[in-house]
């Protein structure tokens, strides 16, 4: 079964109260938004191998250690996973960017599927796939879903704020992908929204309605 990470780091959890609260207006979401991304890749990046070695300092020869030719792919789920992305990248800038593109549909909250652009070699990356919400779990399943088909093995899921109801969605369909958070909210309301969560994170991101 997928584990859940919650990263409780105080930077995080700090951050993310600001962009929980309704008064925080869309430059400094935006903002945070990528700066709680890139706190939250430190963390998921924990187990990138190392190999050694040998350099010159300007005092001797020593061995040290880098990360080992790991490829690592990002995949935001458009629209609202974009403004995890610029985060993120600024800890692996060689990492190679993907989309997927769904939508909630508004009335049966299933996704619908309109864009899918992917690096070549997915099959051989490390796949980090980003939304900064985890609802009903519906559009996370899917693109999941989506890059398996076209051969995807090694996926993470990374999002801001998760529902109980979106984890257990992405546990059943994929229980081989682990799933970090920066919180684990208490419910989904009628609509669909994650209570008490951050609103809709796409419109507060680009400031449309
Ligand atoms: C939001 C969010 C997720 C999805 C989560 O996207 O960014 O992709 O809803 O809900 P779910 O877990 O119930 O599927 P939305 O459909 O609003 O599209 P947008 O990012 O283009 O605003
Ligand atoms: N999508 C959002 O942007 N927010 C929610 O609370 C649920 C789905």
């Amino acid at each position: 079964m997928s584990r859940v990470y919650v990263f409780d780091h105080p930077l995080i959890q700090h951050k993310l109260t600001f962009i929980r609260d309704k008064n925080t207006g869309t430059k400094e979401f935006r903002e945070l938004v990528n700066e709680v991304a890139t706190l939250m890749a430190y963390e998921i990046t924990r187990d990138l191998p190392l190999e050694d070695v040998v350099i010159d300092t300007p005092v001797a020869q020593c061995k040290a250690r880098v990360i080992s030719g790991k490829k690592v792919g990002l995949i935001p789920i458009l629209r609202a996973g974009l403004g995890m992305v610029d985060g993120i990248l600024d800890l692996i800038p060689a990492a190679k960017v993907g989309h997927v593109g769904l939508y909630r549909d508004p009335e049966t909250l299933q996704p619908v599927e309109y864009y899918v652009k992917l690096p070549t070699d997915i099959e051989e990356r490390d796949l980090i796939v980003i939304d900064p919400m985890l609802a009903t779990g519906g559009s996370a399943s899917a693109a999941i879903s989506a890059l398996k088909q076209r051969g995807a093995k090694n996926l993470k899921l990374m999002c801001l704020v998760a529902a109980p109801e979106g984890i257990k969605v992405i546990q059943d369909d994929h229980p081989d992908v682990d799933i970090y958070v920066a919180a684990v909210d208490e419910k989904l309301n009628d609509h669909g929204y994650i209570v008490p969560g951050l609103g809709d994170a796409g419109d507060r991101l680009f400031g449309t309605k």
